[in-house]
Parts: C-alpha cells; sequence; structure tokens
C-alpha cells in the first residue's frame, strides 16, 4: 500500500516551495501526497519562526494532530515537524510535544528519506545540522503530475539564507548564512517546470537579489543576468522574484526591469521603516534617502512598475517623528501593496535586549495609522485600472460558473467570465469594475482570438 503525506506550510512562499520539495524527498520512501490531516500517515508541519507566537501555534496545531495518532494502532500517523521553528527549537520540540516523531531543519529536506526511516520504535531523530553538502544536489526532480497539480505559476527557489543580520530578524539565524544556486540548476528546474505547462515563475529568495549565482562561464552571475537567461526560455510568460533588500538593487537588475518584457512590473522592496535613525538601528545598512533614490531609478527604468514593502512599526526606540518618516515615505513612494507589522521581539536577536521597547498600544495605533494609509494607497492604486485592458494569466476556476481568477502583471486578483480552456493562459481582458480584493473584468476580445498584448502601460 503507498503511504500518504499531508504537508501543512506556514508562513512565507520560500515555504510553499519547500513543502512541495518535501513531498518530492519523501516521494523516494513512497510517499505520495494526501489531501488531508485525515487521510495521511505521515504528517508534516513546515513552520515559521519570523514572528511572535510562532512556535505557540505549531505546540497547539500538534496538540489538535494528536487524537489521530491514536486512532488506528495497526497504521499509526507519523509526525514531522520542520521549518524554522524545528531549526530553533530542535530539541526542545521533543521534550514538550511527545507526538513529534521527528525534526528536520530546512537545510535538511534531502536527508527525510533517511529520517523517516530511522524513525520509530522510540527512535525520534532530529535533523538541524547545516550540512556540508547541498540539499538542492540530493532533492530528486520534481515530477511532472506534481508541477501540473500547481498549475501555471510556480515558485523556484533560486538563493537561500541572510547575511545581513537585521537586528529584529531571526533568519540569519534559522536559514543560515547566504547561498545561491548554480545557474545550470535554476534553468533546468525553470526548464522542467515550463515543459509541464508552467507560464509564470517566480524566484525566490530571503534576499533574493543578492543572488550570485555560479554561472556556466566560471563566473558568479547576478540576478539580472539570471532573468535574462530565464527570459529565453520559449514557453516561459511571466517570471517575478521576491524578496529584495534595497542594497542589492544593482544596475543590471534595474536594466532587467527596462529591457524583459517578460520580467514582471512589480517589486516587492521592503523599507522597514522611513526613519534614518530606525533604519540604523536596525542595521538595515540604507537610509531613507538610499530607498528614495532606488525607487526612483527603478520607476525610471520601468515607469508602470507597482511597489510593494513591508513595515516594521514600533521598533525599539521609535519615536512619534520616527513613525512620522515612515508615514512620509509611504506618501511619497505610493505603494500598490504592502505588509505590515508591529515589531516582535524574538529571542537571540539584537533588538529584542534593547531596553526601550515600545508599549503595545503604541504599536497598535500606528500599525493602524499605517494600514489606513496602505490601504487607501493599495485602493487607489486598484482603481486607477477601471477601463483599461491588460493580459492576465489565467489560473483556476473562479467561485461562479463560468468564471476564472487570475493575475494581472501588477500582481492584482482578477476575475472574469472566460472558457475553462484559458486556464494556465493569457488572455486580454477590460476591467469592468474594481473590488475590495479583486478586479472584475470581461475578456477582451473572443478567447480563441484573443491576440496577446505586450503589457499595458500605467
Ligand atoms: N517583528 C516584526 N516584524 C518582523 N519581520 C521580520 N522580523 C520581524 C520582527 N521581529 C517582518 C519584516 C520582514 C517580514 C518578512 O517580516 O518586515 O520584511
Ligand atoms: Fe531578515 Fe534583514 Fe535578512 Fe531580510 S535582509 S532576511 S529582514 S536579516
Amino acid at each position: 500500500m503507498t503511504k500518504r503525506v499531508f504537508v501543512k506550510t506556514y508562513g512565507c512562499q520560500m515555504n510553499v516551495y519547500d513543502s512541495g520539495r518535501i513531498v518530492d524527498a519523501l516521494g523516494e520512501s513512497g510517499y505520495t501526497s494526501a489531501p488531508d490531516p485525515e487521510s495521511a500517515d505521515l504528517i508534516v508541519l513546515n513552520t515559521c519562526h519570523i514572528r511572535e507566537k510562532a512556535a505557540e501555534k505549531v505546540y497547539s496545531e500538534i496538540g489538535r494532530l494528536k487524537h489521530l495518532k491514536a486512532r488506528d494502532t495497526d497504521r499509526p500517523v507519523m509526525i514531522g515537524v520542520a521549518g524554522c521553528v524545528a531549526q530553533a527549537e530542535g530539541e526542545e520540540i521533543l521534550r514538550r510535544a511527545p507526538a513529534v516523531d521527528f525534526v528536520v531543519g530546512p537545510q535538511n529536506y534531502h536527508r527525510l528519506p533517511a529520517i523517516v526511516s530511522a524513525t520509530g520504535n522510540g527512535r525520534r531523530p532530529v535533523d538541524t545540522d547545516f550540512p556540508a553538502e547541498d540539499k538542492f544536489d540530493h532533492l530528486p526532480r520534481t515530477g511532472v503530475r506534481r508541477i501540473r497539480s500547481q498549475g501555471a505559476t510556480a515558485f523556484l527557489t533560486v538563493q537561500e539564507g541572510c547575511d545581513k543580520f537585521c537586528t529584529f530578524c531571526v533568519v540569519p539565524y534559522t536559514r543560515g548564512a547566504e547561498f545561491s544556486r548554480p545557474v545550470a540548476a535554476v534553468l533546468a528546474e525553470a526548464r522542467d517546470l515550463v515543459d509541464a505547462g508552467v507560464r509564470e515563475i517566480t524566484l525566490l529568495g530571503q534576499n533574493v537579489n543578492a543572488y550570485h549565482g555560479a554561472g556556466p562561464d566560471g563566473r558568479d552571475w547576478g540576478l539580472g543576468r539570471l532573468l535574462e537567461a530565464l527570459c529565453a526560455i520559449e514557453g516561459l510568460a511571466r517570471v517575478r522574484y521576491t524578496t529584495s533588500h534595497p542594497r542589492d538593487m544593482d544596475d543590471s537588475l534595474i536594466a532587467a526591469h527596462r529591457d524583459l518584457d517578460k520580467v514582471m512590473p512589480y517589486l516587492h522592496l521592503p523599507v522597514q521603516s522611513g526613519s534614518d535613525r530606525v533604519l540604523d538601528r536596525m542595521n538595515r545598512r540604507h537610509t531613507r534617502d538610499f530607498y528614495l533614490a532606488i525607487v526612483d531609478r527603478i520607476r525610471s527604468a520601468r515607469p508602470d512598475l507597482a511597489l510593494s514593502s513591508d513595515f516594521i512599526v514600533g521598533f525599539p526606540g521609535e519615536t512619534d517623528a520616527d513613525f512620522e518618516a515612515t508615514m512620509t515615505l509611504v506618501e511619497e513612494v505610493g505603494y500598490a501593496q504592502a505588509y505590515s507589522f508591529k515589531y516582535s521581539p524574538r529571542p537571540g536577536t539584537p533588538a529584542a535586549e534593547d531596553s526601550d521597547q515600545i508599549p503595545e498600544a503604541v504599536k497598535s495605533e500606528r500599525l493602524q495609522r499605517l494600514q489606513d494609509l496602505l490601504n487607501r494607497q493599495q485602493a487607489a492604486f486598484n482603481t486607477s485600472f477601471a477601463g483599461r485592458t491588460m493580459p492576465v494569466l489565467f489560473e483556476r476556476s473562479g467561485r461562479n460558473p463560468g468564471q476564472l481568477v487570475g493575475r494581472s502583471p501588477w500582481l492584482q486578483a482578477v476575475q472574469a467570465d472566460a472558457p475553462q480552456s484559458l486556464i494556465g493562459d493569457l488572455a486580454n481582458v477590460v476591467v469592468d469594475r474594481v473590488g475590495g480584493n479583486s478586479l472584475f473584468a470581461r475578456l477582451a476580445e473572443p478567447a480563441s482570438e484573443t491576440p496577446f498584448v505586450a503589457e499595458a502601460t500605467a
């Protein structure tokens, strides 16, 4: 009988990608995907540690799953904890959660078949080393069936880890030092994806624009050059990348936004704060003016570029004036979308030790004001598309019959009445109405004759 694995994913897009690779790795041990935890023989929780209560969430999820273990003693369910909580907590998870059978850190997924076979009869392995070998060299290629099951868009991790050490962030500790996959490996994986029907690839990395992978010419390639090579893959229609650091937006990457039509006009470029004093204490290694200058340069290269960012409010020592500086930066840039968070002290990070922590009520009030502004900007951005024609990549059926849902070049969700045959394809639509979470549109012309226009301009 085949065994089945259910992976529950928390956190960022890299974890979404990793969960797929966990399934790939376990395929070597005879596992296929289970649709839900109830029908699984193995449940893996792929966890996130970036903000507060992450570990607590994992323990309560384990509490909820425990009953499945007791259900059928002939077919015991195994529970594994993977991801960044696994990396950060290690052995502690086994102590606190007797239901957990193994713990595996993000760098060790290629070892899962060995870990799973070493589990049982009282053995509960913990593998959170940073191994000398590269996990990507040892993970099996993703099969066509799994790629197809995910549809027309896919993530592809090209870079992992971070050497920047922002003082609030756990990533350098949970994901380790910065590492870039070789160009040839990235291109081979991209070709596999495209051959299986993927039309849009999002390159992932904690610091994706610090990418510096070994090129076929023996030199290190930056992200700009990698994008150029990817865009040459026939059949691939769209490329995105996330998450970037302002310091690593180099000339060739900015030129890629100007020169490569397949690179979508959307950039997630976290700034965190608009105050130089806070940026310095965060060890961001850039100022407000540096960020604004980069934004200007990218917008000159690609005038219809939409920007997104991450913000932290209530960082230790943040004054009212510092917070106002964040608000004016947001006014100045104008974001299409953004994520904002209250600062949350993370164990082991320098800022957690600071004595001038900000009261919760102040954090909440600042977050509310910032989010109101960001929401207004997002609504204004979306409203500006009413009546416009844009190409949409249709990804799946919508809620109502006859409706498909897809994405615009600017990552907006778009709903349109369109035939099922368009799933996985690009088509031009006209935006009729702008809703709170999506644009409502109609096909610009009969589907079979819809010419594909180059990306619309703002
Ligand atoms: N507190 C609040 N937000 C954080 N982030 C990272 N660490 C923390 C923290 N300790 C946010 C940053 C980052 C995003 C992924 O999560 O804004 O860009
Ligand atoms: Fe964390 Fe800063 Fe590295 Fe981003 S750049 S992963 S925020 S340490």
